[in-house]
């Protein structure tokens, strides 16, 4: 098989700086050890999220200058609203700042004390906006996706079994049923479009509704072109349009599958609940035909959506992490498989053990990786989920390290730049440091936490 090359070639380069180990190791210092705190222009490699860092096309550019700023009746919004629909067959397509704005509308409606909302597993954001209006989230995903090292071609399915007993037991309380696509939490795994099909029974059964955050849409229907049993011969927009027309409405990052670098939508079916969130619409973003957004924004996600759908840049997007993904396991270094369509992640808890879950192993490794290589990456772990609302502290269920790719940014040599850095740190894991956290506020700590590296004898 030939390379699998970049389908793109470069109009316009962006430098990143070249800085040594020993600049690195005072900036990494100066920012307390914490990678949020540290500055973007001292930083080779950025793989702290890939929401907001795609590259966008020449074609994307030149729509931007097609934006229409009118406060009302935008065309930038007929674009918008046009090339959302080809995709997702939705009524109501209503314009957000980003995909969380969309969540606090929606569940700001249907949420509320005592409710309860089952997913496959909620983003974080998701989470917080169901959690803010008192209602509880809960994560049905199959077991094979808490898992790292099971290879299963669908981790991010939801538990049919558990949700049909979830809605048995809870039939009153639940507004919805939701679904993330792909399961950015549980590793980017993708969901078959048979689970999207079965849940959608399943919620019109309960006479519920199901609701798609629909993020990274684009990789889950390459996942199900490549890997569902009789979809290998299907394009990407009818997959995608399937996937879609199983749900009753949607909230999106345009962030993420629509190389934008901001925007979001909420889409529904239903008139009663649209009318009401444009209301809200209105009073927390701005009129529905801009939402949060300029109309340059609205034509550059429209145009965003017309290229994320092609097969030739999704075989290259998913192919670039299975190959540090395959890299990295042939050196021995545990890595969550199979590879998520966004992200590579490392489980540092079992790749460190000599470092207890309470001193950060997931931490240790993303510091080393900066001070070593450059190369920003985002703890998910104990870090990021180990501190309880009473202030106390337990592990959290894993110790991981993302790696997630921005789209069209890095190329293949700067892939096995990243491999390369993952040998030399072979040779030194066993002699990285813990740490202890040494500031912190209430809640969220990741974003703002001092930390301090604990000498040999403290670990
Ligand atoms: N849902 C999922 C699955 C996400 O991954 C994100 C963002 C959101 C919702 C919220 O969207 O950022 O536009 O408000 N994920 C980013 C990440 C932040 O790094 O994974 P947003």
């Amino acid at each position: 098989m030939k390379t699998i090359i970049e389908p793109f070639r470069i109009k316009s380069v962006e430098p990143i700086r070249l800085t040594t180990p020993e600049e690195r190791r005072r900036f990494i210092h100066a920012a307390h050890f914490n990678l949020f705190r540290l500055k973007s222009r001292d930083v080779l490699i950025d793989l702290l999220t890939d929401s907001g860092t795609s590259a966008m096309s020449s074609a994307q550019w030149a729509a931007l200058m097609l934006g229409d700023e009118s406060y009302a009746g935008s065309p930038s919004f007929d674009r918008f609203e046009a090339a959302v629909q080809h995709l997702m067959p939705f009524k109501h397509i209503i314009p957000t700042h980003q995909g969380r704005a969309a969540e606090a509308i929606l569940f700001g409606l249907i949420g509320g004390p005592e409710k309860c909302i089952p997913s496959n597993t909620h983003f974080d954001t998701t989470r917080g906006n169901i959690e803010a209006t008192g209602a509880t989230a809960d994560d049905l995903v199959i077991k094979e996706g808490l898992d790292p090292r099971v290879a299963h071609p669908f981790k991010g399915n939801i538990d049919l079994v558990a949700l049909r007993a979830y809605l048995e037991r809870h039939a009153g309380n639940v507004p919805c049923v939701m679904l993330t696509i792909t399961n950015n939490a549980g590793g980017g795994q993708p969901v078959s479009l048979a689970n999207i099909r079965a849940t959608a029974e399943l919620a019109r059964e309960f006479g519920k509704p199901l609701f798609i955050d629909g993020c990274r849409f684009a990789e889950n229907a390459f996942f199900i072109k490549q890997r569902e049993p009789g979809q290998s011969e299907r394009d990407i927009v009818s997959i995608v349009r399937d996937t879609f027309s199983c749900a009753d409405g949607m909230t999106m990052s345009a962030k993420k599958d629509a190389f934008a670098n901001i925007g979001g939508w909420l889409a529904l079916n239903d008139d009663a609940l649209a009318a009401r969130a444009r209301t809200r619409l209105i009073q927390t973003e701005g009129f529905p035909t801009y939402g949060g957004l300029a109309g340059r924004d609205l034509d550059a996600i429209a145009q965003g959506l017309t290229e994320i759908v092609d097969e030739d840049y999704l075989r290259y997007r998913i192919r670039t992490n299975e190959y540090i993904s395959e890299r990295l396991d042939a050196m021995g270094i545990p890595v969550m498989k199979p590879a998520g369509g966004h992200a590579v992640f490392v489980d540092a808890r079992e790749w460190l053990p000599h470092i207890a879950p309470l001193s950060y192993p997931g931490q240790a490794l993303s510091v080393a990786l900066y001070e070593l290589g450059g190369i920003r990456a985002c703890e998910i772990g104990t870090v990021m989920f180990g501190q309880a609302p009473d202030g106390t502290e337990s592990p959290a269920s894993m110790d991981l390290v993302r790696l997630a790719m921005p789209r069209r940014v890095y190329t293949q040599s700067h892939a096995d730049y990243i491999v390369e850095v993952f040998e030399e740190l072979v040779e030194i894991k066993d002699e990285l440091p813990g740490y202890e956290i040494v500031e912190q506020p209430p809640t969220m700590r990741h974003f703002t936490a001092s930390f301090r590296q604990l000498a040999p004898a403290e670990r």
